[in-house]
């Protein structure tokens, strides 16, 4: 290591020197009390998750780590000095890298360009020099075990590779300390399985790691010390080997919880959904949904389980208006719903909670209470005669709020000032409360927090058990596994098998999932 860098740990600090410390970090937005007191030590060569409830303060602390905001009270320290921290660019300086959950990328460029983008090698007049940018990046690949071809353009990458890319860029300037909000959200069972491998590796290394997620079962694989979060405070720092993932939903939650849905057999009636032979193009005009059929009942949960990427997004969008199908028909109670628009589903009966909430699930500069009613703020009561009846929508979103738990200062707040996990509390408490006969369900629970999903588990029960029908398509097979009534596996756009829940093997569904012998 640079032994002129004032900020890089020598090998020989005491291990008592942290790597990354904040001490008393307060932080405010208006009303709002995002973090108090909150103190946090990372040790070189340590993997510490940061775990807490949706607006625990989590992203705010790590923010503040980067200096992309600015603490009202408290100090951060890199290896034992205080620093001052305004920018990203001073968080760089000191060595600390971050990966966020939404990707900073730029899509039409390369892999290699993303990485040295800002800190590129230049020829003598000053252009990128894309050779050598191309071998550094290899042999930094090369090094941390994060293969990627430096010359593939990032848009054409699927999520777990752009995000190897984002971790390349963090080390490349040199990272003793990479923080990561929420990385495998997005990720596939073997994606996340792959990044756990590659962290391993830098913290052997010595760099000093900053987890947050909400996969309980990913803390106990993977880190070292694990500091909770609760309403802007630190509640406790414990290590995997002292507790297990009960004892870590308590801490967040301050209360135990309940880790397996507990519902009664479905009692199935009619079809609502009828899906046949199903043709989807993806984006590129590639066949990404070939051929499908399946039904939904009134009162059952089917559950679609795959390795993301074999049509699940396309199947979603074509039954909810979003993208054309190209061929086959989609039948909603006997109805012909074949490429109708989004708004008339909707009004048909078909609730949404859509995979991506930042472009399809709220309107981020309007109100909480607002995007609560997004799907009915036309109606009664909400509407009479085309005048806005504020009162009812108030009504309706402040009792939505208190079921959904949605942590806001004010339902009048705008959507946007809310934490990831809350923004989808309020797209689910908006779907799972419109009334539907259908229920589709896309990645429910992703980023919401471990007491949430029970909620937001048992109110998906609830509605099949009020006689809705429902369609899971979930990434996480341990979501598939608990809710469904049955379940259909999905490899290259193609329902591979359809069977009831009780009768399949979580290692049987896994093996169709990559289009093993199962299959067939
Ligand atoms: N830019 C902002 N403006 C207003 N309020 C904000 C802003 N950023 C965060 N908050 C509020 O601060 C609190 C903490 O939010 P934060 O994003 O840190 O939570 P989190 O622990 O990361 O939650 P999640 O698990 O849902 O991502 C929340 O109440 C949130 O609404
Ligand atoms: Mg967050």
């Amino acid at each position: 290591m640079d032994a002129t860098t004032p900020t890089s740990v020598p090998a020989t600090a005491p291990a008592t020197v942290p790597a990354l410390e904040a001490v008393g970090i307060g932080k405010r937005f208006g009303p709002v009390v995002a973090n108090q007191g909150v103190d946090l030590r990372v040790e070189r060569g340590e993997i510490h998750a940061l775990l807490g409830e949706n607006g625990a303060g989590k992203s705010t602390l790590v923010n503040i780590l980067f200096g992309l905001y600015h603490a009202d009270e408290g100090e951060v320290r890199v290896a034992g000095t205080p620093v001052q921290m305004d920018s990203p660019r001073d968080a760089i300086a000191h060595r600390i890298g971050m990966v966020h959950q939404h990707f900073q990328l730029v899509p039409v460029l390369t892999v290699a360009e993303n990485i040295v983008l800002g800190d590129e090698p230049t020829h003598r007049r000053g252009l990128l020099d894309l050779d050598r940018a191309a071998d550094e990046v290899v042999e930094l690949a090369t090094r941390y075990g994060l293969e990627v071809d430096p010359r593939a353009t990032v848009e054409d990458l699927p999520v777990g590779m752009q995000q190897r890319v984002e971790i390349l860029r963090a080390l490349y300037r040199q990272a003793d300390v990479l923080i990561l909000d929420e990385p495998t959200a997005v990720l596939t069972p073997q994606e996340t399985d792959q990044l756990l491998e590659v962290l391993r590796g830098l913290a052997a290394d010595g760099v000093a790691i900053v987890f947050i997620t909400h996969k309980l079962r990913e803390v106990m694989a993977l880190a070292d010390r694990v500091t909770v979060m609760r309403g802007g405070r630190v509640v406790g720092t414990t290590a995997p080997s002292e507790t297990d993932e009960a004892g870590l939903a308590e801490m967040m939650v301050g209360r135990s919880v309940v880790l397996r849905v507990a519902k009664t057999e479905a009692r199935p009636t009619d079809a609502v959904l009828e899906v046949r032979d199903l043709h989807v193009h993806d984006s590129r005009g590639r066949p990404a949904v070939d051929g499908l059929s399946l039904e939904v009942r009134a009162g059952e949960i089917l559950g679609i389980a795959g390795v993301e990427g074999n049509g699940q997004r396309e199947l979603v969008e074509a039954l909810t208006g979003l993208r054309h199908a190209h061929g086959g028909t989609v039948l909603l109670g006997g109805d012909d719903i074949t490429n109708a628009t989004p708004r008339t589903i909707s009004e048909r009966g078909v609730a949404h909670v859509p995979e991506d909430r930042e472009k399809h699930g709220l309107v981020g500069p309007h109100s909480i209470a607002d995007n609560l009613v997004l799907n009915r703020y036309f109606r009664s009561p909400y509407a009479r005669r085309g005048i806005r009846h504020a009162a009812a929508v108030d009504e309706e979103a402040r009792r939505l709020v208190a079921d959904f738990d949605v942590r806001t200062a004010s339902i009048a707040s705008p959507a946007r000032s809310l934490s990831g996990g809350n923004k989808q509390k309020v797209i689910a408490a908006r779907e799972l409360s419109q009334g539907a006969r259908l229920l589709v369900a896309a990645q429910p629970t992703r980023g919401i927090d471990v007491g949430s999903i029970e909620f937001v588990h048992q109110q998906m029960v609830a509605q099949r058990d009020e006689g809705v029908a429902v369609l899971l398509v979930s990434a996480e097979l341990d979501e598939i596994l608990s809710l469904s009534d049955r379940i259909g596996v999905i490899f290259k756009g193609r329902l591979v098998a359809v069977a009831d829940a009780g009768t399949l093997e979580r290692t049987a569904i896994g093996r169709m999932m990559t289009g093993g012998a199962d299959a067939d």
